[in-house]
C-alpha cells in the first residue's frame, strides 16, 4: 500500500545510497509483482486490473508502447516479450516523439503506456491525447493512483514499492516482468500452448533466486567497474533480446558516471560505429545463449581484431572477451530481465569509483512533469 512505502522511502536500511538498496531489493521487488497472479491451472496469469475483455485481446492487430527514460526501455523489452509470445506486432517509441509526430491513432491498435511515477508529462499527454480519440490505452505503472494510473482505462501495476534514487533500477526490472505477465496473458487467449504457458511460469517463478545469484557476484562487478572509471567512451552492443538491455546499461552508465556511451544493435556495429572501437572505447556485450549466440561471437571477433577491450554478460564464460560476467540460465524469453541486473551494479560501482552524487545525478530529476 501507498502508506507503506512512505514510511520505507526514507529509510536506506544500511546501504550508502537509495541506488544501492533499490538494486539490492530486486529479488524482493520481482516477487511481489508475481505474487497473487499466477494460475497454474490455465498455465496463465490473472491480471486483476486489465480491463480488457477476452474478446477485445483477440481481435486487436497491434501492440503501441510509449514511455520515456528507462520506462521507453522496459517497454521495447515488453514489445518484444508481447510478439513472441502473443505473436501481436508489437513495438515501443519515446512518449514525446509519439505526441509530436502527429502518429495515426488505429482502433485496432491497444495502446500501453509505461511509468514509474504515472506523472511524467511526455507520457501523460500522449496517453491525453489518445483518449481524446478514443484509442484503448492501457498502463504499466508503478505509483498508484498515479496520473497515468487514473487516465488509462486499465493496467498492470508493477508493485516495485517506492524507488527514490533519479535512475531506476528496480522498477525498471519490475516493469520487464510485469510485461512478461501481460505477454502471457495475452498469449495465452491467443496462440500461446498450456506447455509454453507452463515453461513460462516456471520461468517466472525461477527468477527471485536467480536475482539474488546475479547480485551475489557483487564483489567481481566493483572490480570491473574499477577499470572502466577512465573509459573516455564505452560501448554497448547486443541483439534483438539482448539489444534493450544494451540501451538501459548505457543509459544507466550515462546518467550516474557521465561516461559517454552508447548502445547499438551488435549487428549495426560494422555499418559505422566499429569505427570508434581502439583500446580506451571497451564494449559491452549482451550474449545470452539463444539461437544468436554465434552471430554475437561473431562480433566479438570483429571488437577484438580492433584491439577493443570486451565484457560480456553471458550464460557461459566467452573465450573471446577479457571478462565475462556469467548471469544464471531461464527461459530465453526472459533473459533480458537477469541480464539487465549486473550492468546496474556496473554503472553504480563506476559511479561510486568516480565519485558521483549517485542519487541525485547533475541535471536530471527523478520524474519530469513539465514540457
Ligand atoms: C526521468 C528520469 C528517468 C525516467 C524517466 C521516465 O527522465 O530521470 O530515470 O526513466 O523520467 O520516468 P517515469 O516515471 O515516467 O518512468
Amino acid at each position: 500500500t501507498t502508506v507503506e512505502w512512505e514510511a520505507e522511502s526514507y529509510d536506506m536500511g544500511g546501504h550508502d545510497t537509495y541506488m544501492h538498496k533499490e538494486i539490492a531489493e530486486q529479488a524482493d521487488a520481482v516477487d511481489r509483482v508475481l505474487r497473487g497472479r499466477i494460475d497454474d491451472r490455465f498455465a496463465t496469469v490473472r491480471l486483476g486490473g486489465l480491463n480488457l475483455d477476452a474478446r477485445e485481446a483477440r481481435t486487436m492487430r497491434r501492440v503501441k508502447i510509449l514511455g520515456c527514460g528507462s520506462a521507453y526501455h522496459a517497454g521495447q523489452i515488453g514489445a518484444q516479450l508481447i510478439e513472441e509470445l502473443a505473436r501481436i506486432p508489437a513495438d515501443a517509441e519515446p512518449a514525446s516523439e509519439f505526441r509530436y509526430r502527429n502518429a495515426v491513432v488505429d482502433p485496432d491498435t491497444l495502446y500501453i503506456a509505461v511509468s514509474q511515477s504515472g506523472e511524467t508529462y511526455d507520457t501523460l499527454a500522449a496517453v491525453q491525447e489518445l483518449k481524446r480519440k478514443g484509442a484503448r490505452v492501457l498502463g504499466v505503472v508503478n505509483v498508484v493512483g498515479s496520473a497515468i494510473a487514473r487516465e488509462t482505462d486499465g493496467g498492470v501495476y508493477v508493485h516495485a514499492g517506492p524507488e527514490v534514487c533519479v535512475v531506476s533500477t528496480k522498477c525498471f526490472t519490475n516493469t520487464a516482468v510485469a510485461f512478461a505477465l501481460l505477454a502471457l496473458h495475452l498469449g495465452r487467449i491467443r496462440d500461446l500452448s498450456v506447455s509454453d504457458g507452463k515453461r513460462i511460469i516456471e520461468g517466472l517463478r525461477k527468477l527471485p533466486a536467480q536475482i539474488a545469484e546475479v547480485l551475489a557476484d557483487e564483489p567481481r562487478i566493483a572490480k570491473l567497474a574499477a577499470d572502466f572509471a577512465d573509459a573516455k567512451s564505452m560501448m554497448f552492443v547486443g541483439r534483438v533480446r539482448g539489444y534493450p538491455v544494451a540501451k538501459e546499461a548505457s543509459l544507466k552508465l550515462k546518467e550516474v558516471s557521465y561516461i559517454h556511451a552508447e548502445a547499438y544493435p551488435a549487428s549495426e556495429l560494422k555499418h559505422g560505429p566499429l569505427a570508434l572501437i581502439e583500446p580506451a572505447t571497451p564494449t559491452v556485450a549482451i550474449i545470452p545463449d539463444d539461437d544468436l549466440l554465434e552471430k554475437n561471437r561473431a562480433t566479438l571477433e570483429e571488437i577484438k581484431a580492433r584491439s577493443g577491450r570486451i565484457l560480456a554478460v553471458a550464460h557461459s564464460e566467452q573465450e573471446k572477451a577479457d571478462d565475462t560476467i556469467v548471469v544464471p540460465r531461464n527461459e530465453p524469453e526472459l533473459d533480458p530481465v537477469l541480464m539487465g541486473i549486473p550492468l546496474q551494479l556496473l554503472a553504480y560501482h563506476t559511479a561510486l569509483a568516480l565519485g558521483r552524487d549517485i542519487d541525485k545525478p547533475r541535471n536530471l530529476a527523478k520524474s519530469v512533469t513539465v514540457e
